[in-house]
């Protein structure tokens, strides 16, 4: 419908317009009837529907609605097509419930693995993560329904994230926070932005106008508006003024005041108000316009792709003498009450209440047939605490060992030919809220393992967690299935890839290091009461482990398959480009296994020398392809500047060296199976600044710099010295004059080389 936001704004009383800048209620927006604007709702997000059943806070269940695989599952997947297939189904369930706005996706970067929240995070790599982000964005608002991406941004740890300030330095936080937003706010335009609870650089992500207007409005070009985290804001007229349009939930009132009185005193100009409504008076429309009256969307075909996603997330870790797939017959020995009492989500606001619930043991039983002989024993305990943590369920499982329990799985174990475990993290350990304090799983679950393992040779660990593990069995067990948080549909996901009528396809969208201490994080975080510094700098994830040669448990990108992928044939379509030109690339993949599969073709670029430090390599492209047995396909990327950029704090900007790169494709991180190199020429070459400071070396490297020098060098070491003091290699002395300012030559030279003499030098060098 046609309106003119315009003249509503003009009809608008200053109270009113303040007013629609906070919620009318938890999830609602304030509508005026007079005006025709009405009020819409928003909720959580982001893998399921939370709508709570009446307005009340105080309420542990939600409506029914799917639970798809979390965001740490999904982005495993490394497939846009099944994000943006699982976000139109979110929509459409959005629309069943006449829900406007869908809180999500979160796309925070896995900084630490002990983040509480990482269950609902994508990834470690900003490339993957706003990939996958922009893909799950663009399937719910295909149905007319807005997203918003959260939590933007640095929100990397739930310790004081209220309080404290993420302190990152400008290059980092270009290429790793906020690159995870960036590319999905470029891509696909969500409605809203959800701003973090934290401090960025001193700022609160509330009040911060370089983040939100400055990056994110004006860079980036955001046309929708920006939403508090929940209780995020601090001052609501600094928020209106950095760009912060919605305040969620109302605060009673309490910062419309602050903005009337703001706008009253002058303080803060009326136009800055007027554009905040009329951003948010076309959010409002769109979702009004959009919603529909009694839409019904089919819960089971939802159930049935909840399975399907689930199957394309998981990660087959290890398979030794190809354990996995198991076949249909003989004993099998289900062990880990996981198996029946799934864990399958995480706590806090993205617990859905779902519409079905698959459990493991009873999707084993029935893949398996009847030619199987299928025995269970629950090897630890599940204590499920029904208590409330806020407005949001929690639940909490024992993890003390229980030798009774572990005795008898034992028993159960060495009955049979192969025994399943089923274990991981119980909610207890993560969740939002608060952070973990270690990377292990319970005792419990690890004694389990270990003691099926003394009995059996034959034993598979099916694992259930929201982020990464240490897993001390590691040796002593066949084959470790990462199921991940896998949504509704887990269990029989499970199921599927156990027997083999689904082929692991998932890869990790994080680096599982052996232990917590390998992680580049580990001494800054959480940080202290008042500040994280994030100290790693842009080396977070597989760009440490690479850089400094620390050998991962799993890494980055690592997902087996029951076939095999052949890689051959890379070809670049130009071997010399400029920054602004694009470069093809194109590699071949053949499936030489005997079943269909499913690969992720990855591909990283790798600046072979820079002037500046960067990674080893770095994700810049990746495509999923399915091939039939002996099947094989041409797959094909695209790499522009950003590909071959570094940010520079000095220039503001995005800047390409030039030189070589490779280009490397491979199956993992680790696994690289073709490389080829292109030639960088920049499309404007660095221009030096030559000052008092400027080293002998970089004076001696022009020549009219080396013809004015070389008498003051003679004068001030005698005429044995070297032409060569512009190299890098050399004895001591020809280095440490390399590496002098040119300023030291006034006491060198001692009279023969002068304050003018240096400015005029600087005068010709800077001119050269
Ligand atoms: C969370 C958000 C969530 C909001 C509404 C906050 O505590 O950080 O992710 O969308 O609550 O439930």
């Amino acid at each position: 419908m046609q309106r003119n936001i315009k003249e509503i704004i003009s009809k608008m009383t200053l109270e009113e317009k303040a007013g629609l800048c906070s919620g009318r209620d938890f999830w609602h927006t304030k509508g005026i009837e007079r005006l025709g604007i009405p009020a819409v709702m928003m909720t959580d997000g982001p893998h399921g529907l939370r709508k709570l059943a009446t307005n009340d806070l105080d309420l542990e269940t939600s409506i029914p609605a799917t639970c798809f695989p979390a965001g740490a599952a999904l982005a495993c997947s490394w497939d846009r097509s099944l994000l943006n297939s699982v976000g139109t189904a979110l929509g459409k369930e959005c629309l069943k419930e006449r829900v406007s706005i869908l809180l999500g996706p979160a796309a925070n970067i896995k900084r630490s693995p002990l983040c509480g929240r990482n269950f609902e995070y994508l990834s470690e790599d900003p490339y993957l993560s706003s990939e996958m982000a922009a893909a799950h964005i663009e399937g719910v608002q295909s149905q007319g329904v807005g997203t918003s991406l959260k939590h933007y941004a640095a929100n990397n740890q739930e310790t004081r994230r209220l309080l404290t300030d993420a302190v990152i330095d400008e290059r980092t936080l270009r290429e790793i926070y906020l690159a995870s937003f960036e590319g999905a706010v470029k891509k696909s335009q969500p409605w809203t932005v959800m701003c973090s609870y934290n401090k960025i650089n001193g700022t609160y992500g509330s009040e911060n106008k370089y983040t939100l207007t400055d990056i994110l409005k004006e860079e980036w070009g955001h046309e929708g508006i920006v939403v508090s985290d929940w209780g995020a804001v601090n001052e609501r007229a600094d928020g209106l003024r950095a760009g912060l349009e919605l305040e969620m939930p109302g605060s009673g009132g309490e910062g419309d005041k602050k903005i009337i009185k703001a706008v009253q005193s002058g303080e803060l100009p009326e136009s800055v108000l007027d554009k905040a409504v009329e951003r948010l008076l076309k959010i409002i429309f769109k979702a009004a316009d959009n919603l529909k009256t009694d839409f019904q969307c089919d819960m089971n075909e939802h159930h049935r792709l909840a399975r399907k996603a689930a199957g394309e997330c998981a990660v087959l870790l290890k398979n030794e003498e190809n354990i996995l797939p198991l076949s249909k017959t003989g004993r099998i020995a289900v062990i880990g009450a996981f198996a029946k009492t799934p864990r399958y989500q995480g706590g806090g606001s993205s617990h859905v209440n779902p519409v079905m619930l698959d459990n493991a043991y009873d999707e084993i039983v029935r893949t398996a047939g009847t030619d199987t002989e299928i025995s269970y024993a629950a090897g630890y305990k599940t204590d499920i605490d029904k208590s409330v943590f806020g407005n949001k369920p929690f639940v909490s499982l024992s993890d003390e060992p229980d030798d009774a329990l572990i005795q008898e799985a034992a028993e159960a174990a060495a009955k049979a030919d192969t025994a399943v475990i089923f274990a991981g993290l119980p909610d207890s350990y993560e969740s939002e809220f608060f952070d973990r304090k270690h990377m292990r799983m319970p005792e419990g679950h690890n004694k389990l393992i270990e003691a099926v393992a003394r009995v059996q040779k034959n034993v598979v660990v099916v694992l259930s967690n929201g982020s990464p593990v240490e897993m001390p069995w590691i040796g002593q067990v066949k084959a470790v299935l990462e199921m991940y948080l896998g949504g509704q549909a887990s269990g029989g996901a499970a199921a599927d890839i156990l027997f083999g009528d689904v082929n692991p396809s998932g890869k990790l969208a994080e680096t599982f290091p052996k232990k917590l201490k390998d992680n580049p994080s580990y001494l800054n975080f959480p940080g202290d009461k008042s500040k994280v510094e994030y100290r790693e700098g842009i080396f977070v994830g597989y760009r440490y482990y690479d850089a400094a040669e620390v050998e991962p448990l799993f890494p980055f990108g690592h997902g087996l398959s029951y076939t095999d992928f052949e890689y051959k044939g890379i070809t670049l379509d130009k071997k010399v480009i400029n920054e602004d030109d694009e470069l093809q690339v194109s590699v071949m993949v053949k499936n030489t296994g005997s079943t269909a599969g499913r690969e992720v073709v990855q591909l990283y670029v790798s600046d072979t020398k820079s002037d500046v430090l960067r990674p080893r390599k770095e994700l810049k492209g990746f495509e999923k392809v399915e091939l039939m047995p002996g099947e094989e396909k041409t797959v094909e990327f695209r790499l522009g500047k950003r590909a071959f950029a570094y940010y520079s704090p000095d220039k503001g900007d995005w800047v390409t060296e030039d030189g070589e790169f490779r280009i490397l494709v491979g199956s993992s991180s680790r696994d690289i199976r073709l490389e080829a190199a292109v030639q960088m020429r920049s499309a404007v070459p660095e221009r030096k600044v030559f000052t008092r400071n400027s080293a002998v070396s970089d004076i001696m490297a022009i020549p009219e710099g080396r013809e004015y020098f070389m008498p003051i060098l003679k004068k001030a070491f005698g005429d044995s010295v070297s032409e060569e003091a512009n190299k890098e290699s050399g004895s001591a002395g020809e280095l440490m004059l390399a590496e002098t300012p040119v300023r030291q030559f006034l006491m060198y030279a001692a009279g023969g080389f002068t304050e003018d003499m240096l400015e005029e030098l600087l005068a010709i060098l800077n001119k050269a």
